[in-house]
């Protein structure tokens, strides 16, 4: 066998300071998904039915990153939640919903309801503008079987404008009309847009969004090798997904190769590919055409696949191993898995990835699905693995190549962690870090950080001087929670 390459995970090494001039506050922090993708801010979310939902998808597009919308639901559910993400901000909102005025008030609201939008221009069959109608017209009428007519402001009282208005033109009109919603109309008068002040409004507030060129929330979709895959990657495209993820638990398999190099020449669409862990791997995907590469096998913080199948490589070192091959081959490097504090960040960037994906310290925010829960006097979020049994039997067993209706082996635990509250609050701690981190080795951007970060490899002795020892913490910080 010879003797045996070393494995380094990210207790294992730390990150030399170096003379600097950098002031963390101005570090710039941008990266690239694909050259077509760029974002603000380096990270990308699990998609886990525990973390990436719509709500966290958009909350993230808003900080910067992007999130990669789970695949353990039907495929109609998956794809109205792309879509809700691709609606949640416009510059101009190029096809708005709209609804009829001979509807009841009943089917209205199961309409606000289904596509969770809370006021609609009414139009006629030729779509020509009839009226508006909000939530407010519908709070206190009893009769849920009168018409939209009867509740609607009428196009005679609605402010509307051009549809070539500029956007200034726009905001003021808002402004001086104190509305919400400024519909948009052809030489005909037939709806052709709507502007909204909700939309200038977190246009102002969220100034590092990820967006595309129509000014939409970026947000990725995971689809898996199965039977379903080409039926789902069609569903999200069509609904607007900046990228599919191959969600597999090794992405180098022959099966992962087709469905990549299909998915690029038939579909054309930008293709998220892995996990792999070795240079064969990478260049393997690569060549079958993925335009980013995960990393990582068995690191994630609920994951067991290391100990249960006996694979996987320190992700530190899978890293350093995958990104050198995407970095001379143009494609960008997702480390997954296995991050827990901000320093593991500012190690994964420095030993070459572009991105970080993140569940754990994700799946704590008030956004990520499911109830906060309290336990022994502390609040909590639901977090499970993919490979857990729950998760499995929900469908995504294919991902660890079982079937999800049969005897299941395990790869992942059930778990919680602590509650975290907004995900603005915590991908401010974790930039914070990162920054942090490149000021302390004098690095202005990514790039240089990769280029200037030397390491020291540490011993046990190290990593239990790093951490706060031989005190009991009285107050602890955000940044430093521990989840026992
Ligand atoms: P963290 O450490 O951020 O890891 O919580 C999240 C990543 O873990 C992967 N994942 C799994 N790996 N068994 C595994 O071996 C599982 O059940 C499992 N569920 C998720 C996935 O790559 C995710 O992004």
């Amino acid at each position: 066998m010879g003797e045996l390459p070393l494995g380094l995970s990210f207790d294992d090494v730390l990150m030399v300071p170096q003379h600097s001039a950098v002031l963390p506050a101005e570090v710039d922090i941008s990266t690239h998904l694909t050259s077509d993708i760029p974002l603000t801010v380096p990270v990308v979310s699990s998609a886990m039915d525990t973390v990436t939902e719509e709500t966290l998808a958009t909350a993230l597009a808003r900080q910067g990153g992007i999130g990669v919308i789970h695949r353990n639901m039907p495929i109609a559910d998956q794809v109205e939640m792309v879509a809700r993400v691709k609606r949640a901000e416009n510059t101009v909102i190029p096809d708005p919903f709209t609804v009829r005025a001979d509807i009841t008030l009943a089917d209205l609201q199961a309409i606000m309801d289904e596509l969770g939008v809370n006021g609609f221009p009414v139009v006629d069959d030729d779509r020509r503008l009839v009226g508006m109608v909000t939530s407010r017209d519908i709070w206190y009428v009893e009769d849920t079987s009168a018409l939209v007519s009867s509740v609607m402001t009428p196009q005679e009282k609605l402010v509307t404008a051009p549809i070539d208005t500029k956007m200034s033109d726009a905001r003021r009109i808002l402004h001086d009309g104190r509305i919400e919603k400024l519909p948009l109309l052809d030489a005909e008068g037939r709806l052709a847009g709507m502007i909204t002040a909700q939309d200038i409004e977190n246009r102002q507030k969220f100034l590092n969004a990820a967006k595309d060129p129509n000014g939409q929330l970026r947000v990725g979709a995971a689809i898996g090798v199965g039977e379903d895959t080409f039926d789902r990657a069609q569903g999200v495209i069509e609904a607007g997904a900046d990228a599919v993820f191959i969600d597999a638990a090794t992405g180098h398999t022959t099966k992962v190769m087709e469905v990549v190099s299909k998915l690029r020449s038939d579909y054309g669409v930008t293709v998220v590919a892995g996990n792999v862990v070795t240079e064969q791997g990478a260049n393997d995907l690569i060549d079958a055409g993925a335009c980013a590469v995960k990393v990582g096998v068995g690191p994630g913080s609920i994951c067991t696949t290391r100990v249960i199948a006996g694979v996987g490589v320190p992700q530190f070192t899978a890293i350093q191993t995958v990104s050198k091959v995407c970095r001379e081959r143009g494609v960008a490097t997702i480390a997954d898995g296995g991050i827990r504090y901000s320093g593991d960040i500012v190690k994964a960037m420095a030993a070459g990835a572009d991105l970080v994906m993140l569940g754990s310290l994700l799946a704590g925010c008030k956004e990520s699905p499911g109830a906060i829960v309290n336990y022994q006097g502390r609040t909590w979020k639901e977090y499970r693995g993919m490979g857990s049994l729950k998760a499995m039997r929900k469908g995504s067993g294919d991902r660890y190549g079982q079937n999800s209706s049969g005897k299941l082996v395990a790869e992942g635990v059930e778990a919680r962690v602590p509650y975290r509250g907004p995900l603005s609050d915590t991908i401010f701690q974790l930039l914070g870090g990162l920054r942090s981190g490149m000021g302390y080795v004098g690095a202005n951007s990514l790039a240089e950080l990769r280029e200037k970060a030397t390491f020291v490899r540490i011993t046990p002795g190290g990593l239990k001087e790093s951490h706060a020892h031989d005190i009991t913490i009285t107050e602890e910080p955000v940044n430093y929670q521990q989840s026992s």
